[in-house]
C-alpha cells in the first residue's frame, strides 16, 4: 500500500482517487476549491465533476498543499493543463529530492511549446517526473469499466513502480520510455477531436470521422517524431488509442465543443456551454506553432486554428481540407 497525494479534484483526479483507493492505497486529495474539499470529505463524492462515483470514507481532501504533499510515496498531478505550471510552482517548496510526481494531464504550453512534464521539471528540478496517459475517460474509470493506459518514465524502474501502483483487473498499465511521444500524442489528439466534433456538428457521417482519425494520426505522428517522439508510440494507446476514444465519445469535451461549433456556435459560446476547460483550444495554437517550428505540414491543425481564431466557417474549412493539393497517401509507399 502506498501513500498518495492527488493534486486536483476534477473529473480525472476523482476517478484516479477511486481507482487507486480500490487498489488499497491511502489517498489524500488537494483541491484549490473549499467547496470541492467539503464535498469530498462530507459526501465522499465529487458531485459536480464526477457524480455517481463514491469514494471510500478514508479518502480525505484538503486545500492545504503542504499537507497533501507531505510524506507521500508519490504525488499525482491532475489539474487541467492550463494550471499545471502554476500548481507545480506552488508545490515546489514541499517536494523532497527525488520525489516521484506522476503527471496525468494533457496539453502543451503555447509560448514555450513545453509538454507538461517539462513544465513540472522546470518548476521542480529536484523531482522525478513520470507520466500516465491513454484512452481513459473519467466517467468510465469511475465505474470500474476496463481500460488500458501507459506509464512513461525516463528509467524503467520508475515506470514499473507506477505500473504496479495503478494496475488492477480493470486498469491495465503498460510501460514506456517515450515520455515526449506520449505527451505529444495526448495533447495533439485534443485538436483533432475538435475537428471530429465539427464534422459531427455539420451533420457529416462515419466516413468523415474515419478519414479525420486516420489523417489526424498521420499529422500527429509527423509532428511528434520531428519533436522527438518515437514512431511506435503514435500507433499505441497514447496515440491512435486516445485519438479514437476522443473523436468518438460523448465524454470528450473537445468533441462536444467541436459539435457546437459545427452547429454554428462561436468558439467562445461553445466553451461556455461545455462548462469545462476545453484543452484542445489551448493546445491548437501550440500545435500550429510546433508544426511551423519543425516545418511539418499540418492541414487539420491549420484549419482548426482558422475556425477557432480567424472566424473561418467550418464548412469552408472542410472544403479546403478536401481540395488541398493531390497527394500520395504516405511518402514511404513504394510504386515498384
Ligand atoms: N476527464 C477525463 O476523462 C480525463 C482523462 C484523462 C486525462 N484527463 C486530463 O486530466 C486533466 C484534468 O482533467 P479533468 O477532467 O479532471 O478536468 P476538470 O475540468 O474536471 O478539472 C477541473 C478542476 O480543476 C481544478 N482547478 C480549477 N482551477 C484551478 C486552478 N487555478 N489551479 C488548480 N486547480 C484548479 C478544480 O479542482 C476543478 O474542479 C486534463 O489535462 C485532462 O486532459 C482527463
Amino acid at each position: 500500500m502506498a501513500n498518495i497525494g492527488l493534486i486536483g479534484a476534477g473529473s480525472w483526479g476523482t476517478a484516479l482517487a477511486y481507482e487507486l483507493s480500490t487498489n488499497g492505497h491511502h489517498i489524500e486529495i488537494w483541491s484549490i476549491a473549499q467547496d470541492e474539499v467539503d464535498m469530498i470529505n462530507q459526501d465522499h463524492e465529487q458531485k459536480i465533476k464526477l457524480p455517481g462515483t463514491i469514494l471510500p470514507e478514508s479518502v480525505h481532501a484538503d486545500t492545504d498543499l503542504q499537507t497533501v504533499c507531505r510524506d507521500k510515496d508519490l504525488l499525482v498531478l491532475a489539474v487541467p493543463s492550463p494550471f499545471t505550471r502554476s500548481t507545480a510552482q506552488k508545490m515546489a517548496p514541499y517536494i523532497r529530492y527525488g520525489q516521484l510526481i506522476v503527471s496525468v494531464a494533457k496539453g502543451i504550453e503555447e509560448d514555450s511549446l513545453m509538454t507538461l512534464s517539462e513544465q513540472i521539471r522546470e518548476e521542480i528540478p529536484h523531482a522525478n517526473v513520470a507520466v500516465l496517459c491513454g484512452p481513459t475517460h473519467a466517467e468510465e474509470v469511475g465505474k470500474g469499466i476496463p481500460t488500458c493506459i501507459v506509464a512513461g518514465a525516463k528509467d524503467e524502474q520508475t515506470a514499473k513502480y507506477v505500473q504496479n501502483i495503478f494496475m488492477s483487473e480493470v486498469f491495465r498499465v503498460y510501460t514506456s520510455p517515450d515520455i515526449k511521444g506520449m505527451e505529444l500524442g495526448a495533447a495533439l489528439k485534443n485538436v483533432v477531436a475538435l475537428a471530429a466534433g465539427v464534422a459531427d456538428g455539420l451533420g457529416y457521417g462515419d466516413n468523415t470521422k474515419a478519414a479525420l482519425i486516420t489523417r489526424g494520426i498521420a499529422e500527429i505522428t509527423r509532428i511528434g517524431i520531428a519533436a522527438g517522439g518515437q514512431a511506435a508510440t503514435f500507433q499505441g494507446l497514447t496515440g491512435i488509442g486516445d485519438l479514437i476514444v476522443t473523436c468518438a465519445s460523448m465524454h470528450s469535451r473537445n468533441r462536444r465543443a467541436g459539435i457546437l461549433i459545427g452547429q454554428g456556435k462561436t468558439p467562445d459560446e461553445a466553451m461556455k456551454e461545455v462548462q469545462q476547460v476545453v484543452e484542445g483550444v489551448f493546445s491548437a495554437k501550440a500545435a500550429k506553432k510546433l508544426a511551423e517550428k519543425y516545418e511539418i505540414e499540418a492541414p487539420i491543425i491549420d484549419e482548426v486554428c482558422a475556425v477557432l481564431f480567424e472566424n473561418k466557417q467550418p464548412a469552408e474549412a472542410v472544403r479546403d481540407l478536401m481540395l488541398r493539393d493531390r497527394k500520395v497517401e504516405a511518402n514511404d509507399l513504394d510504386w515498384n
